[in-house]
């Protein structure tokens, strides 16, 4: 049995080589530099990484790394796996880990527009592409999914979550990591949700700043998405970088063990994020790295990413000298040694090099990297209705913007491995598309000027665009004389993939450079305009919203993203996507999130600035279709039922037009009163359904005691009211058709 081979194994090993197993390495394989290079002429943070490869190598042959990232070839986790393998003395395998968020060479939409599709199974999908891609390599480890909750746009991360909401947040999770894991055989990795907990709260949206986070927001709002992965069977958390209520949520032991272990029923290892742990030191919560090694592994937290001189490798002194007992090193050392063999590890250490390569990028992924980023996207608004449009109808079309010719911004953040010949662009999609019959004209127009701080990742790659035309009046001028000509102009706006992501927090939402004033000067030429958004986050769309008649988020839509985009503007897919998250108005707005309690002068509720509306410009739960639903009957199986019981809801949902689309049901509640006051709507369900044109079909949810409980700072756990709760069902969080029921206690 697993557990005998296990506890065999880790009786053999010496303190080192535990807490070699708990040690972690980026692998940060720069290019070869030539003998006689100049380490000057790189920038100094660089300089530290020439020669770094050679320290982990070291560090695997003496058995004082078990873990690896970073590491994408095949041949070169053969190479180190050997290493590990044949040259220590008990010959434990590496477990080779890697950011596999969206995709590793065929590269799905962003997280948030996995989200967007408001379909698990979709999700699910896309991420068994990714593991299978991931393990090909032999990668058995992604750090994914992202499950923080995120409510300020400012924060760059927003990207790789499932958006401000816990419901749809943890349905999103639990799909990421069936999706990654499987039955955990040769094709899937184990998944590592992230980053435990309360991330998304950073304050002012500056990423990694300190979160302080009440107790019931922490269960009721950041806490679900994790705890849903964790029941999915998630192998691995990892920990955030930041403070949570004062304490670092790497060294922090109610998270690690309290409530990650004891209330949440976590079975798995706990990584830190990178460096992690090191940087307790300079948060200025431990006193060197021993303590710091020290505080966190008696914390929770199993296992130490890191670049360079891990603290964990001041672990076994600090054993010897009797500061940490040896079984919380062996406990840890016990669970990574219980992943390896889970994942067959020890019988299969190795991956085939040739067979990677039919993996990659097989046909197939891309076909669903394709519908995937079809059922991502958004139509935001098409008013008056200019989508679909009608390609017998035109003849020319100018598809201004940079990002819509650009490989590397199609495809987003979180992207190491991508095949730029198979990437689609907007452009090139169109053109496909199109064909002869419509002439497809292109001007790049304003740019969006790249980001202050490249990143090391941005550095990494060779493809990442890092030029702007934001200033160029020629190129301006070019693009409103393109657009003025044509029969429509499709403009894509946005932010290059590396103004968002880790480190990418934005102190503004408006569209960077000129591309507002550029927007502005092709809507007065008087050519239909549809506007195409490239982004993670929402942007101020204001302008927009009141002069551009269609509007369409398209996230960064993958290596297929191009043509999604063109069959959802062709009509080809009537767009299905639903907003993740409440899109504001304007940034001075945010946080600004639909599950908000009622409060104090409810009338005023929309009104709470005075010179900006207190609602957002598009709610939660908001998108378009080309096709017309009508939802009547709402009904319950009772009007009254028990606390501890689960009532029926059903409605119907008829699709009144000639045009099949899905169409996203989604259910929300409003508890009347109760042990606490309770947001206005929550969701609590959602379904994703087709409906042909004409068809009428009754969608079911249960609604039952574990969505009706809550946490509550009065009980100080989780309570569920006798109370009245107001239910409304529709395709929106301002869905209109209502229902009530009643709650009662014998
Ligand atoms: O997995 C990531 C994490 O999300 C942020 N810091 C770096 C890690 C490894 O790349």
């Amino acid at each position: 049995p697993l557990e005998q081979r296990v506890d065999d194994l880790l009786s053999r090993l010496t303190l080192e080589e535990k807490a070699g197993q708990l040690t972690q390495f980026f692998y940060l394989d720069m290019e070869e530099l030539p003998e006689d290079f100049d380490l000057e002429t790189l920038p100094p943070e660089q300089r530290a990484y020439v020669g770094q490869p050679k320290m982990v190598e070291a560090a695997i042959a003496a058995g004082t790394t078990g873990s690896v990232l970073f590491v994408k070839d095949p041949a070169k986790t053969n190479r180190l796996q050997r290493l590990a393998v044949e040259t220590t003395r008990l010959g434990i395998p590496l477990l080779f880990g890697f950011d596999v968020i969206h995709g590793l060479r065929t590269i799905f939409p962003v997280p948030i527009a996995l989200a967007a599709t408001w379909s698990p199974a979709t999700i699910e999908t896309a991420q068994a592409v990714a593991a299978r891609e991931a393990r090909a390599v032999g990668i058995a480890w992604t750090f994914a999914p992202t499950v923080d909750i995120a409510r300020d746009p400012r924060w760059g991360r927003i990207i790789e979550g499932p958006g401000e909401d816990p419901v749809l947040g943890a349905a999103v999770a639990a799909a990421q990591v069936q999706g990654f894991q499987g039955n955990l055989d040769a094709e899937h990795v184990l998944a590592g949700p992230k980053h435990f907990a309360g991330y998304g709260a950073a304050r002012g949206g500056r990423d990694y700043d300190d979160a302080e986070v009440s107790d019931s927001e922490l269960w009721n709002v950041y806490l679900p998405p994790f705890q849903a992965a964790i029941e999915a069977g998630a192998g691995t958390v990892m920990s955030a970088y930041m403070d949570l209520n004062g304490v670092p949520a790497s060294a922090n032991r109610r998270l690690l063990s309290d409530i990650l272990r004891d209330e949440l029923g976590f079975e798995g290892f706990v990584v830190s994020d990178a460096n992690a742990v090191r940087s307790l030191e300079t948060q200025h919560f431990a006193e060197d790295l021993t303590d710091a090694a020290v505080r966190a592994v008696s914390a929770g937290l199993d296992m130490e990413m890191c670049m360079f001189d891990p603290a964990f490798s001041r672990l076994p002194q600090a054993g010897t000298d009797g500061v940490i007992g040896e079984e919380v090193i062996d406990d840890a050392a016990r669970r990574v040694l219980t992943a390896k063999f889970r994942l067959g590890l020890f019988e299969n250490p190795y991956v085939l090099e040739d067979a990677a390569a039919s993996v990659l990028g097989a046909l197939e992924h891309r076909e669903l990297a394709r519908t995937t980023a079809e059922r991502s996207i958004i139509l935001l608004k098409n008013e008056p209705a200019v989508l679909p449009l009608r390609a017998d109808a035109l003849k020319t079309v100018a598809v201004i913007g940079e990002l819509a010719d650009s490989k590397r911004d199609t495809l987003g953040p979180w992207v190491f491995d991508h095949d730029t010949d198979e990437t689609v662009t907007v452009l090139e999609g169109l053109r496909n598309r199109l064909g002869d019959r419509v002439q497809v004209t292109h001007a790049p127009g304003a740019g969006s000027p790249s980001r202050r701080f490249p990143s090391m990742f941005d550095r990494m790659d060779p493809t990442v665009v890092e030029t702007s035309l934001d200033n160029d009046d020629d190129e301006i001028t070019r693009a409103v004389e393109l657009a003025a000509s044509a029969d429509v102009a499709i403009v894509v706006v946005g932010q290059r993939q590396n103004q968002i992501g880790e480190n990418a927090s934005t102190a503004t939402l408006d569209l960077p450079g000129r591309q507002l004033e550029q927007l502005q000067r092709i809507s007065r030429t008087g050519t239909p305009v549809v506007l195409v958004v490239m982004s993670g986050r929402p942007l101020d769309l204001r302008w927009a919203d009141a002069h551009v008649p269609a509007i369409v988020q398209a996230w960064y839509p993958g290596t297929r993203g191009g043509e999604a985009v063109a069959s959802v503007l062709l009509g080809e897919v009537s767009p299905a996507g639903r907003l993740p998250f409440s899109w504001p108005r304007h940034v001075g707005q945010v946080p600004i999130i639909y599950s908000h309690n009622r409060t104090f002068q409810p009338e005023n509720q929309g009104a709470r600035y005075f010179e900006e509306e207190s609602v957002p410009l598009y709610p939660f739960g908001h998108g378009l279709s080309y096709a017309d639903f009508e939802y009547s009957n709402l009904r319950l199986d009772r009007p009254e039922i028990q606390v501890g019981e689960t009532v029926t809801v059903s409605v119907d949902v008829h699709n009144r037009s000639g045009v099949d689309a899905d169409e996203v049901v989604q259910l929300y509640t409003h508890q009347r009163y109760g042990t606490a006051s309770r947001p206005i709507r929550e969701l609590k369900g959602f379904q994703r359904v087709p409906l042909a044109a004409g068809e009428i079909r009754t969608v079911t949810f249960g609604l039952g005691p574990d969505m009706l409980r809550y946490w509550a700072a009065a009980t100080g756990g989780f309570v569920q009211d006798a109370t009245t709760i107001d239910i409304y069902v529709g395709g929106s969080s301002t869905a209109e058709l209502t229902t009530t029921l009643e709650v009662e206690t014998r």
